[in-house]
């Protein structure tokens, strides 16, 4: 992994009081465009230790939404290797864990916990808008926040996610690698039509890219924002991490991966596609024809950029199982 071009964050102003700090400069113009570093104010706040943290994902099951909460150790999932153990007592285990090697645990929308988060997350958006100095709130169309708990060593490979993030170290140390997201010589645009499409690891990672990349180091108090689409690696230090990421889907970046559906179905059929940008007459048109086809009012991530390939996609399932002779999903 490339270590010779690290980046080191010039100019941070330290602000108690806010929730980011971050030379105003950079902020406003690589905000959505390129990697950057800042500093984050909440290492000792109440709402991101491990034993609160651990009482959001209890939470999150007890609402029914136990999806939100993902935990695996070594290469298993732990639903997998800890076989019946209800997943309250899961969530206990991972916690336990995270001083062993290759515990890894995920608690997805915090923000659908408990109303403390959601008031946490509204401050903070309303402090990147005022940082902008420019409108934000009113573009966007989904916004989350997910803590990461993970062993020491752990590692996420290269892989591309849509949202606009800002990834916080609270506990521990990780590097992560960043690359800039409008490089079509580093991420195709047929990779990101299959990401788009469904293919979670459609990005591939090529040798080539090795020195392309900005190595972010986080310690406690700092954060990196990677812009929607911008190629990641992560790997932690040689201590538990926790990470808390707040990432938001915005109406720009949401029609941009309908416009990439679109193309992904027309290359199928032969037809050559320019890049998203090329040509905004005919990306609208190809937007627009997703999102008629997507959810109305989605209610999750998923729903606002995957139900329209999931509704293309449904048809094929169900003749394959039709053909298996299996009975049809409800
Ligand atoms: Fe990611």
């Amino acid at each position: 992994m490339p270590k010779d071009n690290e980046f080191s964050p010039q100019n941070i102003t330290q602000d108690q009081k806010a929730i980011f700090s971050c030379d105003a400069e950079v902020f406003r113009k690589d905000f959505t465009k390129l990697p950057f570093m800042l500093n984050h104010s909440f290492v000792d706040s109440q709402l991101f230790t491990l034993p609160r943290l651990a009482r959001a994902a209890e939470q999150l099951i007890e609402q029914g939404r136990g999806h939100r909460f993902m935990a695996r150790q070594g290469q298993n999932d732990i639903g997998a290797g800890w076989g019946a153990m209800p997943t309250v007592k899961q969530v206990a285990k991972a916690i336990e864990s995270i001083g062993e090697q290759n515990s890894w645990m995920k608690v997805s929308a915090l923000n659908e916990a408990d109303p403390e988060y959601v008031e946490f997350l509204d401050a903070a958006t309303q402090q990147i808008e005022d940082m902008l100095g420019r409108p934000f709130r009113e573009n966007i169309t989904h916004a989350q926040m997910t803590a990461f708990i993970s062993s020491p060593g752990v590692a996420a490979p290269y892989h591309i996610d849509h949202e606009e993030n800002f990834l916080c170290q609270v506990y521990g140390e990780k590097e992560v690698c960043v690359y800039d997201p409008s490089s079509r010589e580093n991420l195709p645009d047929n990779e990101i039509e299959r990401f788009y499409f469904g293919k979670i690891d459609a990005a591939q990672y090529r040798k080539d890219m090795d020195h392309h990349g900005k190595v972010f180091h986080l310690t406690p108090g700092t954060a990196v924002h990677h812009p929607s689409l911008a190629g990641h690696w992560v790997k932690n230090g040689d201590q538990p991490s926790v990470s808390v990421s707040l990432v938001f889907c915005t109406k720009q970046i949401d029609r941009r991966a309908y416009t990439y559906q679109s193309n992904f179905l027309l290359r199928k059929m032969g037809l050559r596609q320019k890049t998203p940008g090329t040509s905004p007459h005919w990306d609208g048109l190809k937007a627009n024809a997703i999102h008629a086809i997507s959810k109305r009012n989605p209610q999750s991530y998923q729903e606002l950029i995957f139900s329209g390939p999931s509704r293309i996609k449904a048809p094929a399932r169900l003749a394959k199982r039709l053909i298996k002779g299996a009975p049809p999903a409800n």
